[in-house]
């Protein structure tokens, strides 16, 4: 029996992570700990919550003091770091929270880890999952490679360039068994409507403006969140100690030629007429710091460990799209509250 911290599961991607393992691997103990901010719902788990193998705390990654005792306490042997504060606008306007959360959250793991391993690191990892945004950004050609040097622009990028040094170190210091995986924009079910793709679905079905910054010319590469979490789960089972490796879709979008893909989806599922939501296209001022485009080379990952995206862009569009459109419950329970103030200071309506 292996017993399994994953942290940050009550959110976006780590619902996806917090499922498959629960699911596929009825051996281990999978133990989420979340201190669930606005972006943590335990309602994204509903279909697991009650399985055997599952336990949820809620606990603080800053909190070192309880970190140690939840680590004793689960006798844990392995962590799937996820928990982070996530999005780069709210970055911009609360940047110490990010430091907080993203360097000081995961140095208190790493510690914690150290402490409950005591040396003993035979058949422990420390898995921190990080994103392509620690690498800067391109221009028109080339692709992020795992050898690229890192160059954050905003401060989320910088916390978690920062946390990805920290796990290294202790790897290098230590000798903590450590992987690192960076991946590309995600989409798919139970994102938070502040993202792109999730709040622009919103938006267009409730009619209201489309807030595209600037030419909307910026590019993402976007993949399918269970892919992600499938290749969370090859690198944790066969990624090489002390490694990292890139993951995304091959698959570079403009900002304003998705957002057309999800008018056309989402009119076409209301049965409106073709195009009727291309007037809800709202030119905005630009992001501060934006970057212009991201691309991941995951030839790595393909080539070590056979791992491949396994959804085509249009088709895991389609089933996002039905995913909002059929779960407007859960979103209307999420953007109330204090979102309505985010959405309002941050956009102005
Ligand atoms: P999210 O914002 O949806 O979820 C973050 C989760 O962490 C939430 O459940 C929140 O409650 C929890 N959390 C925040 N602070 C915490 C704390 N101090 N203690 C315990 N829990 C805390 O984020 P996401 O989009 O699911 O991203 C998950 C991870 O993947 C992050 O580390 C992010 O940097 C990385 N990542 C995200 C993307 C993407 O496209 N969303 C791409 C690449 C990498
Ligand atoms: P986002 O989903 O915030 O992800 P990230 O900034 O981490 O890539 O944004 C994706 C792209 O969409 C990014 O280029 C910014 C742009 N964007 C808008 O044009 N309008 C918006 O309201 C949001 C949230 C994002």
């Amino acid at each position: 029996m292996k017993n399994i911290l994953v942290t940050g599961g009550a959110g976006f991607i780590g619902s996806h992570v917090v499922r498959l393992f629960v699911n596929n691997y009825p051996n281990y103990n999978i133990i989420n700990l979340d201190v669930l901010t606005y972006a943590g719902n335990l309602a994204n788990l509903k279909d697991i919550e009650h399985k055997p193998n599952y336990t949820f705390v809620k606990a603080d990654i800053c909190d070192y003091q309880n970190m140690v005792k939840i680590f004793s306490e689960f006798s844990i042997d392995a962590v799937i770091h996820l928990a982070a504060e996530s999005h780069v606008d709210r970055s911009i306007k609360d940047p110490f929270s990010f430091a907080k959360t993203n360097i000081m959250g995961t140095l208190s793991l790493l510690e914690a880890a150290k402490q409950q391993w005591d040396g003993n690191f035979t058949g422990k990892l420390f898995y921190h999952v990080s994103t392509d945004e620690v690498y800067g950004t391109l221009g028109d050609d080339g692709l992020f490679t795992e050898t690229t040097p890192y160059d954050p622009h905003s401060p989320y990028s910088a916390s978690k360039a920062s946390s990805d040094h920290f796990v290294r170190a202790f790897q290098d210091t230590y000798g903590l068994p450590t992987v690192i995986s960076n991946c590309s924009n995600n989409y798919g079910s139970y994102q938070f409507p502040e993202k792109l793709i999730p709040l622009f679905i919103h938006n267009i079905s409730s009619n209201k403006p489309l807030p595209v910054y600037g030419k909307g010319e910026n590019i993402r590469d976007w993949l399918f969140v269970e892919d992600h979490a499938r290749a969370i789960d090859t690198i944790f089972h066969k990624g090489k100690r002390g490694d990292t490796y890139n993951i995304g879709g091959f698959n570079e979008w403009r900002n304003i030629d998705v957002i057309k893909v999800l008018i056309r989806t989402v009119d076409r599922l209301l049965g409106r007429k073709k195009g009727q939501s291309l007037d809800l296209i709202t030119y905005v001022n630009d992001r501060p710091g934006h970057d212009y485009r991201y691309a991941i080379d995951s030839s790595k990952l393909k080539d070590e460990l056979g791992w491949e995206p396994s959804l085509q862009f249009q088709e895991g569009i389609e089933k996002t799209v039905q995913w909002y459109l059929n779960n407007e419950a859960w979103v209307l329970n999420i953007t109330s509250g204090s979102y309505q103030q985010y959405y309002k200071d941050m956009y102005g309506k």
